[in-house]
């Protein structure tokens, strides 16, 4: 039977813009999350250099256009010529979320693929072929809590926090990455919050809502997205607490006190938005249960 690896979503506990860039990017400053909702990837080794994907639930494309595909053909032709994959994708990630789902993909089939071919190449040699497929991709080599600088794709690992409960909200809305980045004005003058220079020396453990992120991107996506605004503050009236936006959005997070009320979160949201419960996963449980891949 072909190995099934789960490919987990992410979340930013903070975003800080420092600028733009030569290479039209953005300076970041962020601190990734990873949660435990996932996609499902299965991996078969085929002889004759094909590649090959099967999406089986979720509307995502199965040729070049897939980052899953273009990252099995980049490991192939680095360190395999001549092997081929078949691949079968499930998609539980919402496309479009800011929750890194087709990142997550290419680079769980970078992991398997090193895995399932006897772990060729350290897992750093995966960095530079990572962040030639996207920005968000290398971050998801580590997974568990990390600091993401550069364009978001140099990353340094961070001791492990607290694994809590949160509410995700995806309001109905497709919102476009580039019209977000373009329009960001007011740069952050912020040093790196004191509490994150504390978590990189380990002077913080717990809780993820302690970080006190915040994240440059939300203002503009809620000027040019409103259906944003109005979940986010849906969410505030639902008893929400350390709201914010992953990414470019749209989906939105609360780390919320304890229990998570989802019921009343659902009756506050407009129609078309929808609330699923989650829960952050460290770099431990992934190590633990991520079937080989991390750690
Ligand atoms: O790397 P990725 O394809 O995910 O980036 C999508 C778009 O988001 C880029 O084309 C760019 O407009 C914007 N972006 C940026 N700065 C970053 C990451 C993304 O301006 N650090």
């Amino acid at each position: 039977m072909s190995p099934v690896y789960r490919s987990f979503a992410k979340i930013n506990l903070h975003l800080q813009v420092l600028g733009r860039r030569a290479d039209g990017y953005h300076e970041l400053r962020t601190v990734f999350q990873t949660i435990d909702l996932h996609d499902r990837i299965g991996l078969e080794l085929t002889p004759g250099g094909e590649v090959r994907l099967r999406v089986t639930a979720g509307d995502v494309p199965e040729g070049e256009d897939n980052l899953a595909v273009r990252a099995a053909r980049a490991f192939l032709d680095r360190w395999a010529p001549g092997q081929g994959v078949a691949m079968t994708l499930e998609k539980r990630i919402p496309v479009g979320g800011g929750l890194g789902g087709g990142s997550s993909n290419a680079a769980t089939v970078l992991l398997a693929l090193r895995r399932l071919l006897g772990r060729p190449g350290s897992v750093w040699e995966l960095w530079p072929v990572a962040r030639k497929l996207g920005a968000d991709v290398p971050y998801f080599l580590w997974g568990g809590t990390a600091l993401g600088f550069g364009r978001g794709d140099e990353i340094v690992p961070l001791p492990d926090l607290e694994e809590v409960d949160l509410a995700l909200v995806l309001p109905p809305e497709h919102v476009s990455t580039p019209a977000i980045f373009a329009k960001v004005r007011n740069l952050t003058a912020e040093p790196l919050a004191l509490t994150i220079v504390a978590l990189a020396t380990g002077g913080v453990g717990g809780d993820p809502a302690d970080i006190e992120g915040w994240n440059d991107l939300q203002p503009v996506a809620f000027d040019l997205f409103p259906a944003l605004r109005r979940a986010y503050d849906e969410m505030l009236a639902a008893g929400a607490r350390e709201t914010r936006l992953s990414g470019t959005g749209a989906a939105l997070f609360a780390l919320l006190p304890r229990p998570l009320d989802l019921r009343r979160l659902r009756r506050e949201l407009s129609a078309g938005a929808t609330a699923l419960a989650c829960r952050t996963l460290s770099r431990r449980s992934l190590a633990r249960d991520g079937a080989g891949l991390w750690g």
